[in-house]
């Protein structure tokens, strides 16, 4: 079997799988936020970045090729993704000690992963419109982090289109694809995956808040490295399944 080369190990890969899909597949965890498997890669928070043979690129949009020699796991790596995870906390309102999220968002994990102590950068503080028109379900958008996770899920997984990322530059934000540009109006339901991909707290479940308490919630007690190797699964999702 052809195999690429993470940080001295040697990871098998089938062909047609990227670099991402062959560390995952192997147990080695490459930080990262906007891809998820069986969605497809989008490539757009950066914080897969690794150096395949001295050049920086993305890990879920590269394909694995034989001959490949990685570096993941490294102090300059590391670094740069933990100022990109502060540029991602300072672009938002993410005040997680009122977040229902807090111990279930996958930023909040990777920040703690990266050793992050604070947001480093000028806060923005956006204000961007929350949408609370649904019965069932509420959109935060000074937490979104625009990875797209729902807009591709809405689109690949449920047949809808119900999301998608309209503005420029700072004006960027989530827009819901209905008349009236309402949630309300849109025809995403709680079945959706989209209404429970949201990495962080900006699609939350209404009547479901802080039910799991702190300190037993999905990053209290597993690493963000183990849960995004499929080894546990969120609360909050566990939770929706039951
Ligand atoms: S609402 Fe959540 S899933 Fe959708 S783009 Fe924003 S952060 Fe990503
Ligand atoms: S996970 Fe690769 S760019 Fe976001």
């Amino acid at each position: 079997m052809s195999s690429i080369n993470i940080d001295g190990t040697d990871v098998p890969f089938e062909p047609g799988q990227t670099i991402m899909d062959a560390a995952l597949a192997a147990g080695v965890y490459i930080p990262h936020l906007c891809h998820k498997p069986g969605i497809s890669p989008h490539g757009s928070c950066k914080l897969c970045t690794v150096d395949v043979n001295g050049r920086a690129v993305s890990a879920c949009t590269m394909a694995a090729a034989e001959g490949q020699k990685i570096e993941n796991n490294t102090p300059a790596l590391n670094e740069v993704r933990k100022s990109i995870t502060q540029m991602l906390f300072i672009e938002g309102n993410h005040l997680c000690p009122s977040c229902e999220k807090t111990g279930d968002c996958t930023l909040q994990a990777v920040g703690y992963h990266l050793g992050m102590l604070d947001g480093h950068y000028p806060q923005f503080y956006p204000r961007r419109e929350v949408d609370a028109s649904h019965p069932s379900l509420v959109l935060d958008r000074d937490r979104c982090i625009m990875c797209e996770l729902c807009v591709r899920a809405s689109r690949e997984v449920d047949g809808k289109d119900v999301f998608a990322i309209g503005g420029r530059g700072t004006g960027r934000h989530l827009i819901v694809n209905s008349a009236t540009g309402k949630l309300a109006d849109s025809d995403i339901t709680t079945d959706d995956l989209a209404a429970h991909i949201c990495p962080v707290g900006a699609i939350l479940i209404k009547d479901h808040g802080y039910e799991v308490p702190i300190g037993r919630r999905t990053f209290d007690l597993h690493s963000v490295a183990e849960t995004d190797l499929g080894e546990v699964k969120l609360t909050k999702t566990r939770h929706h399944d039951e």
